[in-house]
């Protein structure tokens, strides 16, 4: 049997959110509704710098500046697999599960930290008001994606999963942000329910449940409508199957994205998403560019 669950708080996408700013210092801020917290600790921080003679702000934005250039270098660079140590740390990675041991915000986050940041630059560039998620899991990629929303926006999560292992959620205000739908990421009344809820919103889509090529094809297949042009399909676990990871199992993530690309030309992969060098999806971060 399939149901779908809503978390409360999460019928309407539009009611005004409660969340209050923490009172950090000492009861002094006013916080939300109406005004953010600005506790000025600038002069504090000045004063910190010339105390212990670290960094001046020019020394500061011009590391910066330095860094920035680095990265942007890097990134279009093209790296030889064979020398990649980064690849037996991933197989290592791997081999060891210690995914299994990441959290976010004490709800274990089965996702490359590398990955993570960069989805929240995604996140952060483009925006969403919609963020789906096949495979909930325990949820902790649900709750940072939605702490990331949370930080500049109205966005939501919704995510789904053929389990409810949720259920032990703190109450956090990020997340009154989580739809969770429990059921099959192909089951068409899910599809269906969560294609509404995102319909005319600015929505990206993001595949990591059953990590089998034909069921992440269908799930290709049935999601990529929804993402809106200008952002991101995000394939997870394209790195199985030797991509280095070993795999017992038969084509996986990384083999359903090549099919998929072979007929459907709205998709390129964003090859400078992986400028970590090591990620989880390889291939798998899809720009739409056309619609
Ligand atoms: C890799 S885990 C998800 C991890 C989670 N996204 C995270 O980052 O923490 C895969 C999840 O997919 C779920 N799953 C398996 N088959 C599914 C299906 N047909 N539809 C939806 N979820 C499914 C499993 O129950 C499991 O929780």
């Amino acid at each position: 049997m399939t149901w779908i669950m809503e978390r409360p708080n999460a019928n309407c996408w539009d009611e005004p959110s409660e969340e209050k700013c923490y009172d950090f210092y000492n009861g002094n801020c006013e916080g939300y509704p109406g005004k953010p917290c600005v506790v000025d600790i600038m002069s504090t921080l000045r004063e910190a710098e010339n105390a212990t003679g670290q960094m001046s702000k020019k020394e500061w934005n011009e590391w910066k500046d330095k860094a920035v250039k680095v990265s942007e270098r890097r990134s279009k660079n093209k790296f030889n697999r064979s020398d990649r140590v980064s690849d037996k740390y991933h197989i290592l990675f791997e081999k060891n599960r210690l995914w299994e041991g990441i959290t976010w915000l004490g709800v274990p986050m089965w996702k490359l930290p590398n990955d993570a940041i960069i989805v929240q630059e995604i996140i952060y560039e483009t925006k969403p008001e919609a963020v789906i998620e096949t495979g909930t899991g325990h949820g902790g990629s649900a709750l940072f994606y939605a702490s990331v929303l949370r930080s500049f926006g109205n966005g939501r999560v919704l995510t789904v999963d053929i389990k409810n292992e949720t259920s032990q959620y703190p109450n956090y205000n990020a997340v009154a942000r989580i739809m969770s739908f429990i059921g099959s990421s192909t089951n068409p009344l899910i599809v269906k329910k969560i294609k509404d809820l995102s319909a005319g919103r600015v929505t990206m889509v993001i595949l990591d449940s059953f990590h089998s090529k034909e069921h992440v094809l269908k799930e290709l297949e049935l999601y990529s409508d929804m993402v809106t042009v200008g952002n991101y399909l995000i394939v997870e676990d394209t790195h199985v199957n030797g991509n280095p990871v070993p795999w017992e199992y038969e084509e996986g993530p990384m083999e359903a994205v090549k099919e998929f690309l072979k007929k459907d030309d709205r998709f390129e992969i964003d090859k400078s998403r992986e400028k970590l060098v090591m990620t989880f999806c390889p291939n798998g971060f899809l720009k739409k560019i056309k619609g």
